[in-house]
């Protein structure tokens, strides 16, 4: 194993508020972090443990001013720059295959948008071969990386076979992707439009059944304002179903009209809530009453691409609802897989400060998912940095559009 110290951080935004000025984003200047148990170059990145291959990530280990730096095996220099932690995209759906360009462009005519295009994406993805579409995941995860996301949630969803859901989320596990969710009651296939609880069956049963052992989240679109989604008793089927499974639930909720979603997440637990594009006072009630538990997760590349209006981000926040911020990538509603727009769209649109839109991709998706070694740069932490051409963490909206933000890669030189 070694270690690498990162030094020269102009300003460093830990998100950890026991750090530096003890705000909610722990914010040093002239820092440096030490990542201690990285693999050593050149050798294998995995560890068996009891008979598994465990990836060996490194931690970070310690956090300080650059001149009172302990020594480590190797030195990195960002010369200056801006750290944050690795973004957490905790809501994307990155395996499909096929183009919906041009309901984007019928969209910006006038068009709404109703769900009905996922059939597109659906046969495309069906007809894809396994190497096309793990091909599909890695190329679209590795551009994510490019942008400064670390961590991300992927859905199933484009399938909607046994088959088809299993191979998604097989493939998704088989790219190293850790959060990976089920997602076979994303619509009703049109073969069972008529028989819409045949497919609410299949869901519940052998579907669930065998996608459970490659997925840790249980998902449904619920959405009463789509022929093509789920209604709020046909959703409960679903998430009890997946709860009894033993995944964990998320749901797609109130994103076309004030529909059930969001009260039904928050009554059974959910850890996110995603869309909350129309929110009744009674749900914002419920989210606020649930806020330890459930996160609000906002999605504003969607309102962009769809011509709808932003949900009221800084109401939620002031309400004390908990609020991530997610790009969903998708090829419908959303095809950005950028979290610096995402970032960019919160603080002009929705009125998020640009240190609120930070931590709602940080440790705020973390989170949406559960996940406290994500999302902050405390002791501990694993050590995934995302490094701005920047000298201030506000450049992320300040500079919309322009590619400030990476992954910095430890790997230490050969
Ligand atoms: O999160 N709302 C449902 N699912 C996606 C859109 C999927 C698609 O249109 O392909 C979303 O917006
Ligand atoms: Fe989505």
């Amino acid at each position: 194993m070694t270690s690498v110290l990162v030094t020269d951080i102009g300003e460093l935004v830990t998100c950890d508020p026991t750090l530096g000025d003890e705000s909610a984003l722990g914010i040093l200047h002239d820092a440096a972090i030490v990542v201690t148990d990285l693999p050593e170059p050149g050798v294998s990145a995995y560890r068996m443990i009891e008979g598994e291959a465990v990836p060996q990530r490194g931690s970070v280990a310690w956090v300080g001013p650059a001149a009172q730096a302990p020594a480590a095996d190797h030195v990195l220099s960002v010369e200056g720059r801006c750290v944050v932690p690795g973004f957490v995209d905790s809501h994307a759906h990155l395996m499909f295959a096929g183009d919906r360009g041009a309901e984007f462009a019928a969209r910006m005519t006038g068009q709404p948008y109703d769900g009905g295009g996922i059939a597109v994406s659906v046969a495309a993805t069906r007809a894809a071969s396994d190497d096309e579409l793990l091909d599909l995941l890695i190329y679209r995860l590795a551009e994510m990386r490019a942008q400064g996301t670390t961590t991300v949630e992927v859905k199933s969803g484009y399938g909607l076979t046994v088959e088809d859901e299993v191979r998604a989320l097989r493939l998704a596990v088989e790219a190293g992707v850790e959060e990976t969710t089920f997602l076979g009651a994303h619509v009703v296939p049109a073969v069972y439009r008529d028989r819409r609880s045949d497919y609410v069956d299949l869901v519940t049963g052998p579907m669930l059944q065998a996608c459970a052992p490659y997925a840790v989240w249980g998902d449904v679109f619920c959405e009463p304002a789509s022929a093509h989604a789920f209604d709020g008793d046909e959703a409960r089927v679903v998430l009890e179903a997946c709860r009894d499974a033993g995944l964990e639930l998320r749901v797609h909720g109130n994103q076309l009209s004030a529909g059930p979603g969001v009260q039904l997440a928050c009554e059974l637990g959910a850890a996110s809530v995603d869309h909350c594009t129309y929110l009744t006072p009674a749900d914002v009630d419920a989210l606020v009453d649930s806020a330890a538990t459930t996160t609000a997760t906002l999605l504003p590349g969607v309102e962009f691409s769809t011509r709808s209006p932003y949900p009221d981000a800084r109401a939620l926040l002031d309400a004390g609802v908990s609020v991530a911020l997610a790009t969903d990538c998708n090829p419908g509603t959303c095809y950005s897989s950028s979290i610096p727009f995402v970032v960019a769209l919160a603080v002009r649109e929705m009125g998020m400060t640009p240190g609120e839109a930070l931590l709602a991709v940080t440790r705020g998706g973390a989170q949406a998912l559960r996940r406290y070694d994500v999302g902050h740069l405390g002791v501990g932490a694993r050590p995934d940095l995302a490094v701005l051409d920047a000298p201030s963490y506000v450049h992320l909206s300040y500079r919309a559009g322009v590619p400030i933000a990476t992954a910095l890669d430890l790997t230490p030189p050969a």
